[in-house]
């Protein structure tokens, strides 16, 4: 059972983690030189994990905190896959390209609103550099459903790709026009039957809580909507409101958007709906049903975070490609430009478009180790830590476990010798649960984050 008023006690801005240090802790100062050590002497038997950005929208979503650039010109797209080759390209001379690529992912924006024949260049590109695929790759692709085609999905299919993600939200269409994206629902049916039918396996749906007017009664009607779609996974993201970074969700009267009761009202609900049509909570936000490897893996305690969520994929070294995107390794994370201007012209420079990034310290790393495993698996093997980091977990964090003692008194967590256990409520705090465990936060730098309700 979920007690929802310890939930809105213990609640208060925080940090997504999808990485740690978290993004605001990249730092310019993590050379180019250190970077392109770093992926020289990557250890060449752990597999690649490859993220293309394609950040093209037509038109904007007034919600979005991605990392978008908005055109109606096909010319910036043409000339964005020549940046994308030189990129490669240069990459080529940093990294062992003979590695084995056990996912590939297409995030944006919107990769669908480049042409069929432009995804193929890329996926042309991408096979060419890269020959070693998995036999059992994940490959997937973010689709906004209103710009997918026939046949930029035969491309795709063609291409290995065996998962989708759909950009949903919201099925009610008051809702879609306070949004600013109105997508009939037809169009989204269309995109999962023409997927099914393309052989996809794997189809997740997003939706998002937390929008202006949004309520309860409304929800519940895009839930029963999406249910008849079927997907084999759903997100279902908290709407972070970041005004202060994003001007478009100015545009919202901040009035109009749901109370937190209302918003814990709409995730219970959103729970144990989807529970009681079969589909489990993996992690803080995703929904999956039995069959899928997310399930499976949060059995087993195998699951991982990163830059995309939750993924069965560990022990991959991620490197991100395109505008923007960040990749990440054992000791490191980097992040390119996320202005096309510099971009462009590092790579006209011969360099990686390297924006920032940062080298792990120790601390950092059995920092991350911590976080993500609670973050990924709702609990803690301490014993392992102690093992792997050489240890005393309760001397070295004994002021988080003060922090986290608060918690356990309130039965959302337990903490014994050799583990910490986080209870069901405490799940949905578990951002919350990671915070104590982040030196950064205790250095009270100027940082603002979204509520975590
Ligand atoms: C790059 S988009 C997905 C692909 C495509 N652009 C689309 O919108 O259909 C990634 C997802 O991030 C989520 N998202 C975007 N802005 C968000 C925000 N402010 N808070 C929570 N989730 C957000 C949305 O659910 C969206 O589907
Ligand atoms: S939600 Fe998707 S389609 Fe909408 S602006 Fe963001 S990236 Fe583009």
């Amino acid at each position: 059972m979920i007690d929802f008023q310890k939930f809105v006690k213990y609640a208060k801005p925080g940090p997504r983690y999808t990485s740690y240090p978290t993004a605001p802790e990249f730092s310019e100062e993590f050379s180019h030189e250190e970077y392109t050590n770093i992926l020289k002497n990557q250890d060449s038997s752990r597999p690649l994990s490859l993220y293309f950005h394609l950040p093209f929208c037509r038109s904007a979503c007034y919600f979005c905190g991605c990392n978008v650039v908005f055109t109606s010109k096909d010319d910036k797209k043409v000339r964005y896959i020549e940046y994308l080759k030189k990129e490669v390209e240069i990459l080529s001379r940093h990294l062992d390209i003979n590695r084995t690529v056990m996912q590939l992912h297409f995030g944006g924006g919107t990769p669908t609103f480049f042409s069929a024949s432009q995804l193929e260049q890329i996926i042309t590109l991408i096979r060419s550099y890269f020959p070693n695929f998995a036999h059992d790759a994940e490959i997937s692709c973010e689709i906004d459903p209103r710009f997918l085609t026939q046949e930029q999905l035969d491309v795709l299919v063609k291409g290995g790709f065996n998962r989708i993600s759909y950009g949903v939200q919201d099925f009610n269409e008051e809702i879609q026009k306070v949004i600013h994206r109105i997508q009939p629902y037809e169009v989204t049916k269309n995109a999962v039957d023409i997927a099914r039918a393309a052989g996809i396996k794997s189809i997740n749906m997003d939706l998002i809580y937390g929008f202006p007017t949004q309520s309860l009664e409304s929800f519940k009607k895009t839930l029963d909507i999406a249910l008849t779609l079927s997907p084999d996974r759903f997100a279902v993201f908290n709407y972070a409101h970041v005004p202060w970074m994003k001007k478009t969700m100015r545009k919202f009267d901040e009035t109009t958007l749901p109370s937190p009761e209302e918003k814990l009202n709409i995730l219970k609900y959103t729970i144990s709906f989807f529970q009681s049509h079969g589909y489990k909570m993996i992690g803080m936000d995703h929904f999956a049903k039995p069959e899928d490897e997310l399930f499976l893996a949060i059995e087993k305690g195998e699951l991982h975070r990163n830059f995309q969520g939750y993924t069965t994929k560990g022990g991959a070294d991620l490197v991100g490609v395109g505008l923007t995107s960040i990749g990440e390794g054992v000791g490191h994370y980097a992040q390119n430009h996320k202005e096309m201007k510099d971009y462009e012209s590092s790579i006209d420079a011969g360099r990686l478009p390297l924006y920032k990034g940062i080298a792990l310290s120790e601390d950092d790393k059995l920092r991350k180790a911590v976080i993500m495993e609670l973050m990924s698996n709702f609990k803690l093997d301490i014993k392992r830590v102690q093992q792997e980091f050489s240890i005393n977990f309760f001397e070295y964090f004994a002021d988080a476990i003060d922090e986290l003692r608060e918690f356990e008194k309130q039965d959302l967590l337990s903490i014994e010798d050799d583990s910490i256990k986080v209870g069901t409520t405490g799940e949905l705090l578990i951002r919350n649960i990671a915070m104590p465990f982040d030196a950064y936060l205790k250095q009270n730098k100027q940082r603002r984050f979204s509520k975590t309700i």
